[in-house]
């Protein structure tokens, strides 16, 4: 049985708009849900998956048995430049799976207890022990401040540092409900949410690596390719919607400074402007509530 269910994958199929014999990347195979249905349209077309996680590399390989075009590559997809030259979509769906936010041992979840891990990696040497009983308290403060957007940043950071060390993920729990106040523990939401999410990111160095993913995805794409992410908080959908902004725009100078015969417009196009799951999906499968979709295509056709 497969224990993730993929967010949006008819639409992620739609956009990466796959020719059957095509090279593709899933950057993100998790429980090989979306690579699945990848490998589905492929004929002659080949597939590379990449994952962080062991785990997910073994079970998916066990999935995808069937398949002898598709390559499991543990790694990171930051260094996606070492295993693919050339690609005709690429595909992020960004985040934990479910079986590792279920999995009480991995110390992703707030509900479950566990170590504090939170290493997709298991190979990694940083872990989430190392930031909440290691890290000084205003490296904490900022982390919790800027990839949670946790408004109670300070009061957080000083309760972890006052009960240090703290070895679990429930025992983080109880600090951090410690620093609020009861309004907001009061409220819809798990109290400890921003903060684990902040943590997380920080574990496995999130944003550093999409960043560094989205600066070679430029050389690899072939022209007409795709490039389609899935997004769960506006952290990332911000880095992504960014991006591709700067590859869908001329910028003003080269507009004012060129005549207008120079004017190169841009590389990519964009096939859509970020959407969500269907109200439809989310019923049946909440992870994707926060879920936006974004997808630009390589498009050197306009300038010739
Ligand atoms: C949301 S799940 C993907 C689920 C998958 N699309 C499916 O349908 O089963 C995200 C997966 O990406 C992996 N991951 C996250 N960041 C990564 C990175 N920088 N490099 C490689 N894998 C990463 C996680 O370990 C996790 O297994």
């Amino acid at each position: 049985m497969n224990k993730h269910v993929s967010v949006m994958p008819e639409k992620a199929i739609e956009m990466l708009n796959i020719k059957e014999d095509g090279i593709y990347v899933d950057g993100t195979l998790g429980r090989g849900g979306h690579s699945k249905k990848i490998l589905e349209k492929l004929k002659t077309g080949k597939l590379y998956c990449f994952d962080l996680d062991e785990e997910a590399i073994e079970e998916s390989r066990n999935y995808l048995k069937d398949y002898d075009n598709v390559v499991f590559i543990h790694d990171n997809f930051r260094n996606i430049a070492d295993y693919v030259e050339h690609a005709d979509g690429i595909l992020l769906d960004l985040g934990v799976s479910s079986p590792q936010f279920d999995e009480g041992n991995r110390g992703f979840s707030y509900r479950y207890d566990g170590p504090l891990d939170m290493r997709m990696d298991q190979n990694s040497t940083l872990s989430a022990y190392d930031v909440v009983n290691g890290y000084p308290q205003e490296k904490l403060e900022k982390i919790l401040r800027e990839y949670g957007e946790e408004r109670f940043a300070r009061k957080i950071a000083g309760e972890i540092v006052k009960n240090r060390p703290i070895s679990t993920t429930l025992e983080l729990v109880d600090v951090i409900k410690q620093a609020l106040p009861t309004k907001v523990l009061n409220k819809k939401g798990h109290p400890a949410k921003q903060s684990f999410q902040a943590i997380r990111i920080e574990v496995n160095q999130e944003l550093d690596s999409l960043k560094a993913f989205l600066e070679e995805t430029d050389r690899i794409l072939n022209e007409k390719g795709r490039l389609v992410i899935i997004t769960f908080h506006s952290l990332e959908d911000r880095i992504v919607k960014q991006y591709f902004k700067k590859l869908t725009t001329v910028d003003d100078d080269k507009r004012i400074a060129l005549r207008p015969e120079d004017v190169r417009v841009p590389d990519y196009r964009l096939p859509n402007h970020g959407e969500k799951a269907s109200e439809e999906e989310i019923s049946v499968n909440r992870r994707s509530k926060s879920a936006i979709i974004r997808g630009v295509e390589k498009d050197y056709g306009k300038n010739r």
